[in-house]
This record gives C-alpha cells, sequence and structure tokens, in this order.
C-alpha cells in the first residue's frame, strides 16, 4: 500500500533562515512519523510556493524516504483554489499559473486541459469560503470541472476541528446546513465524485496537522516514478485514514484561528510577492513595492521590541 498526503502547506517564514529550518525539520519528522510515501506540497500561490517547495526539499534528512511531488494551490481571478501539479518542477515554470488572480477559473482549466505536463485537481469544492467552487459555480459546474480535470480532491481535513467542536456542542442540528458543508468538505458524496480520480490530503499548514492521508492499495515501492504513475492512474482501490489524535483538536482550533484570518489579510491587501503585477491595477502596482516595505518595516519593528528584554540582559 501507498501512503499520499495530496495537500500540504509547508506555511513558512521564508524571511527566518532560522524559523525556516526550526519548521522543515519539524514537517520532515512528521512525515517521516505517518509514514508518508509521498507528499503533494500545494502551498499558496500568494505565498512563494516555488521557495517554499525548495526549501522543503533542501532540507530533507539523510535516510529520509517520503518523496515530494511538486504542485501549487492556485489561486483564480474569481478567488478559487485549484491544485496543480507535475511529475517535476515543470509547474514552477508556468508563471501565469503562479500568479494569483491571474487567469480566471475557466481559463485555468483550459491550460491544464492543453498541457500534458499539467494536472489538475478540483480541491475543496464546497468548503463556505471564496476559495470554494461553491461560492461562484453551481453543483453541476462542479461535476463538469471534475469531469474535465479528472482529478478531485474527495477527502479534505481543513474543517475537520470546527465539525468535531459543533458535534460536541450540539450545534450540527441548530445550524444543519454549515454543519453539512463540513461533512462536504471532509468527504464529497460519491453522486458528485463520479468517476474522478480520488485524491486526500490533511491540508496541514502546521506539523501537527499532518496524518491523515489517502492510501492507494498497490504493492508498496520506494521508486518515485512509480508511486507518482500510482497516483494519476485511476487503476487501484483507494482510501482515506484520519488521523486526527483528540490531542491535536485544540492546537489545530487555535493555529487555525490565527493562519486563516492571516491568509484572508495578505490576499485581500495584496501583501505577497508575486510574479507578474498586472492583476493590480496601475495605481496599487505602483503602492505594491510600498506595502511590501512597510510590511517588512513592521516585522523588524516587532521582532526589536520583542528581544528588547534579551538585549537588555546581554
Ligand atoms: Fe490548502
Amino acid at each position: 500500500m501507498l501512503r499520499i498526503d495530496t495537500h500540504v502547506h509547508p506555511n513558512l517564514k521564508l524571511f527566518s533562515r532560522y524559523l525556516t529550518r526550526r519548521k522543515t525539520r519539524k514537517i520532515w519528522k512528521a512525515f517521516a512519523d505517518h509514514n508518508l510515501d509521498a507528499v503533494l506540497i500545494a502551498e499558496h500561490a500568494f505565498k512563494q510556493p516555488v521557495q517554499a517547495f525548495r526549501a522543503l526539499k533542501r532540507s530533507r534528512p539523510v535516510g529520509m524516504s517520503t518523496h515530494l511531488i511538486p504542485g501549487v494551490e492556485a489561486l483564480t481571478k474569481e478567488g478559487v483554489d485549484v491544485i496543480v501539479f507535475s511529475r517535476d518542477e515543470y509547474i514552477f515554470q508556468q508563471k501565469d499559473i503562479l500568479t494569483p488572480y491571474k487567469l480566471s477559473f475557466e481559463e485555468l482549466l483550459c491550460r491544464i486541459e492543453q498541457d500534458d505536463r499539467l494536472y489538475g485537481v478540483v480541491t475543496h469544492p464546497f468548503v463556505l469560503s471564496e476559495t470554494g467552487m461553491i461560492a461562484h459555480f453551481d453543483v453541476d459546474c462542479i461535476r463538469k470541472s471534475i469531469r474535465r480535470l479528472q482529478f478531485v480532491e474527495r477527502h479534505n481535513m481543513c474543517v475537520w476541528y470546527l465539525r468535531i467542536v459543533f458535534e460536541r456542542l450540539g450545534l450540527s442540528t441548530c445550524v444543519p446546513r454549515l454543519y453539512e458543508s463540513f461533512c462536504a468538505t471532509e468527504e464529497i458524496p460519491q453522486d458528485i465524485v463520479g468517476a474522478g480520480i480520488v485524491f486526500g490530503g490533511s491540508d496541514a499548514h502546521h506539523p501537527w496537522d499532518i496524518g491523515s492521508h489517502l492510501q492507494i492499495h498497490v504493492p508498496h515501492t520506494f521508486a518515485y516514478e512509480e508511486i507518482f504513475d500510482a497516483l494519476i492512474k485511476p487503476l487501484h482501490h483507494r482510501s482515506f485514514l484520519i488521523d486526527k489524535p483528540d490531542r491535536v483538536l485544540l492546537l489545530s482550533l487555535v493555529t487555525s484561528f490565527i493562519t486563516t484570518p492571516l491568509e484572508i489579510i495578505k490576499k485581500e491587501w495584496r501583501l505577497f510577492y508575486t510574479l507578474d503585477l498586472s492583476f493590480l491595477s496601475r495605481s496599487r502596482r505602483m503602492f505594491q513595492p510600498l506595502v511590501i516595505f512597510l510590511r517588512c518595516a513592521f516585522v523588524v519593528s516587532v521582532l526589536w521590541v520583542v528581544t528588547i528584554p534579551v538585549r537588555a540582559l546581554l
């Protein structure tokens, strides 16, 4: 059997070599603890996906057998998330796909269909935010997109902790529609998946979120090419293992309530580095370097204030 997590965010603090090294060490440890054969690294397009993938790859500990599959969680003009990946780092040469808000959902689908080195996944379509297809399209369009791209993220754990909290507080019957959306994000109903090739990921942003993964029922192998082929071909039975111990519930809840709003602010205020700024209006394009400069100044000021006691002792 092969164990593959098809949706992981390294979520690195790339401005700090120390913080990056510390986090990548923990991520690799989590991969080893859960015996993952491969992980699709799908960092958000607005969080330097190329640098994040390479930083993680560079920090691979000696003897680790987990393979990294290069990918990105692309962001369409409408704000929809779509995972795009490739066998090698070819995806990292596709500047239009890597640029947030550059392509519309339809343009992105056509782009993937026309390039046989790219693979696209209908990603958490029922998540209740701008990033889910359901906020912009109907269920029929979701079905059609699965048929076109072939791959569908049937299992996604990004709202697992909310579902559990709702169940424990008895809220599932008070707000049934919200609860149903959590369930549909965690597992898309079979009638919508159809003949789509099933993917399943933790959507982890932190090491403690890593664990749940897709299982492909084939004889085990360590060879990357064979693992990748097993992932993209619909030849073998697939299941999804939920690995979420109770002790991570509070941790996941707290960190998600920090990470998610920060990501929304980053997107809304365009506080990210991009390869192509043409998606911004002319005036916003002029202000982009200033915004990035102010952001860096803010981080440095916070670090300066936080380290005052330490520096005083020295
Ligand atoms: Fe994600």
